[in-house]
């Protein structure tokens, strides 16, 4: 650790961190290490920016471990409903509830006993720990990786475990034994605003005098690009059925796959034919049926083309063992995806 080799790296950082880097952020107010591991969680795969205002909701709701633990499950779901990556909440409520049962409410302080539990993999425990100050552990998550692999010309394909090894070695030796709270977060911060994938502000980066990459012109090659399929796309319908009493069907999705554990409306393949899943589910009490604007929700690896049916029926309906009925404001308190919040906020018009 902090071998003079690579001081020429973690001094100018920590200089630039104290000028440029922040120090704002609410999980940096009155920081604890709850507050630390929650926005950990939601920073894995989403911005700064977007967590925001999710970190805030879900620390007046849930302020400690045992809040967490004791919540029900639509509770901490609704909290996380438009967030994205559901598992990451489904594992922090559980484990929640494995702190309380098994580590007397208090979060554990050492690496050994974060990695085991749910949602917490090297990199996560390694900026825990650090970012509390209870002990310098390496961290490398997606801005890591492209600092580092840039600074030393790391050439290798990112996904391969030798390049991996690389990396960790390098994240392990860059860190320093003073500062480390500050390094961990000045090196997530160079990687977020100046360090970028795609449009590098070099000539404001205080490592650039050092810079492998920047001295071999080679800065976008870094870190080794991952040749992206082209993703695919799925197509289905959404039936937003509205009862008599103008309340709405939802079901609740299984924890595996997209969306898992929120609820949703009944889904259809677009190779179904809606007419005949109308007769078999809604027969003689339907009412109306309307062909809602396709809407197009992004995830990491397909695009799912969604087309809204909206259906009225003029008796209650027989429902499932997963299914519900809800008014729109019961489902403000329930976790539901991005677009069914959307439509329902479109149906209040
Ligand atoms: N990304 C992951 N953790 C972060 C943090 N603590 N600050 C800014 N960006 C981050």
């Amino acid at each position: 650790m902090g071998s003079k080799h690579h001081i020429k790296f973690s001094r100018p950082l920590l200089k630039w961190w104290h000028a440029h880097g922040r120090k704002d952020l609410p999980w940096q107010q009155e920081p604890s290490v709850y507050k630390t591991w929650i926005s950990e969680i939601m920073l894995q795969q989403t911005q700064v920016i977007t967590v925001i205002p999710y970190f805030t909701k879900f620390i007046n709701r849930f302020p400690d471990v045992d809040s967490l633990a004791t919540a029900s499950d639509d509770d901490v779901m609704s909290m996380w409903s438009g967030l994205g990556f559901y598992s990451r909440a489904r594992n922090l409520h559980k484990a929640a509830k494995i702190i309380t049962e098994n580590h007397n409410k208090q979060i554990p302080n050492t690496y050994e006993a974060l990695i085991t539990l749910p949602g917490i993999g090297r990199s996560t425990a390694g900026a825990i720990l650090s970012l509390s100050r209870i002990e310098p552990k390496a961290i490398l998550d997606g801005n890591v990786k492209r600092v580092l692999s840039r600074f030393y010309s790391v050439q290798g394909d990112l996904k391969t475990a030798e390049t991996q090894k690389k990396l960790w070695h390098l994240a392990e030796k860059c860190l320093p034994v003073k500062d480390y709270d500050l390094y961990t977060q000045a090196i997530m911060d160079l990687g977020a605003t100046v360090c970028t994938s795609k449009k590098a502000m070099c000539s404001m980066c205080p490592l650039s005098k050092d810079c492998s990459a920047l001295e071999k012109d080679i800065v976008y090659l870094l870190p080794n690009k991952i040749l992206r399929k082209k993703k695919r796309r799925e197509s289905i319908y959404f039936m937003i059925i509205k009862d008599p009493s103008e309340k709405l069907l939802l079901q609740k999705r299984q924890d595996k796959g997209i969306w898992g554990g929120l609820w949703s409306f009944p889904e259809l393949d677009t190779s179904e034919n809606i007419e005949d899943w109308c007769d078999r589910k809604v027969g003689k009490s339907l009412k109306s049926l309307e062909y809602g604007k396709k809407m197009v929700h992004g995830f990491s690896h397909f695009d799912l083309e969604i087309n809204p049916i909206f259906i009225k029926i003029n008796k209650p309906i027989k429902k499932q063992k997963n299914q519900k009925i809800f008014t729109s404001h019961e489902i403000s308190q329930l976790g539901v995806p991005k677009p069914v919040k959307s439509i329902i906020k479109g149906l209040e018009g």
